[in-house]
């Protein structure tokens, strides 16, 4: 029976993992979180894998404060690189898979045709930076496959759907950047995609092709795009401003433009990917 190791379980596609791995039996899911593994604790890290021998690791950990990045980046550093360096170590030169997420905040923000996997990254902020560490930290172990994915929301979790829906709940209007162009990701359609990729290699429907891909839903839109449609499908009555990312000060420097191309992902393991309107409805049903 496959072991999958999910770490970071806890958060957004950890608990869309969990939902997930109910509907696939015949594996044996270990979750951890930061109480049960913490990842920047090598000694710790290497014992709990060596203990379980996971056939697949799933790492959902990260630091994701964006902003407080910028005044502690050797926090989001040690969270978001080198407790990939403490996975790859333990796991270099064995079978295990692993499977690492990544972000599109690897990329700068300045093309104006979607980003592939082989479009040079230059993160623009502390944040991005460790993204991308951890992305190197990753590639030492040859059986990784690194997913950059963008604008993460799930029903669990804290994300920009929820602070949405609450501000608008107790507001009359809201301001929301409409110059920064990217695709939602709901966490449940990543989960699935990672599960079909896992059990597609496990039952040799297809080999893990070991790399860098990139998943988000499909489409495009801008966050005041994002946040019309979140406060259309509530059914609530707030009016959305539309405002410049300079009136909109944030520690963080964030991608202009971040959207991806997913052919790669889509034809190595035979994906459909939902639109990202559909799955924002699938979302909202739950958070009714
Ligand atoms: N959220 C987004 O918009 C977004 C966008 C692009 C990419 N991503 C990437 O997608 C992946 C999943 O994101 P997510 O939104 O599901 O993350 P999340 O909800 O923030 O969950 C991350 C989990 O990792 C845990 N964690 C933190 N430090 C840890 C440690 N030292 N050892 C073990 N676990 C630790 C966190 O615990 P605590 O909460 O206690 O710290 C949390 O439960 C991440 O790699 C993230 O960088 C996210």
């Amino acid at each position: 029976m496959a072991v999958i190791l999910v770490t970071g379980a806890h958060g957004q596609l950890g608990n869309e993992l969990k939902v997930v791995s109910k509907h696939f039996y015949g594996y044996d899911f270990i979750f951890t979180d930061v109480d049960t593994l913490d990842l920047t604790n090598l000694q710790q890290t290497e014992e709990f894998i060596k203990s379980t021998s996971p056939d697949w690791i799933i790492n959902c950990a990260a630091y994701n404060q964006v902003d407080k990045a910028e005044s502690e980046p050797e926090v989001a550093m040690l969270v978001n690189g080198t407790a990939v360096k403490n996975i790859t170590d333990v796991i270099k030169g064995s079978e295990c898979r692993f499977i690492h997420i990544s972000s599109d905040y690897v990329y700068d923000g300045t093309s104006n045709v979607p980003y592939n996997e082989n479009s040079n990254p230059n993160p623009a902020s502390a944040y991005g930076r460790s993204k991308l560490a951890g992305e190197k930290f990753a590639l030492l172990h040859h059986g990784s496959m690194i997913i950059r994915t963008s604008w993460l929301y799930s029903s669990f979790g804290k994300n920009f759907v929820k602070t949405i829906l609450s501000h608008a709940k107790e507001k009359d209007s809201l301001k929301v950047v409409f110059d920064q162009t990217g695709t939602p990701t709901y966490a449940a359609d990543l989960a699935g995609a990672i599960m079909s990729i896992v059990t597609g290699v496990i039952r040799n429907q297809f080999a893990l092709n070991a790399g860098i891909y990139n998943y988000s839903n499909e489409g495009v839109c801008t966050w005041y795009d994002f946040a019309t449609e979140i406060i259309h499908e509530a059914g609530l009555t707030c009016q959305v401003n539309p405002v410049h990312s300079e009136d909109y000060q944030t520690a963080a420097t964030r991608p202009v433009y971040s959207v991806m191309d997913k052919t790669k992902i889509k034809e190595t393991y035979n994906l459909r990917i939902p639109y990202w309107r559909t799955s924002l409805s699938q979302c909202m049903k739950l958070l009714k």
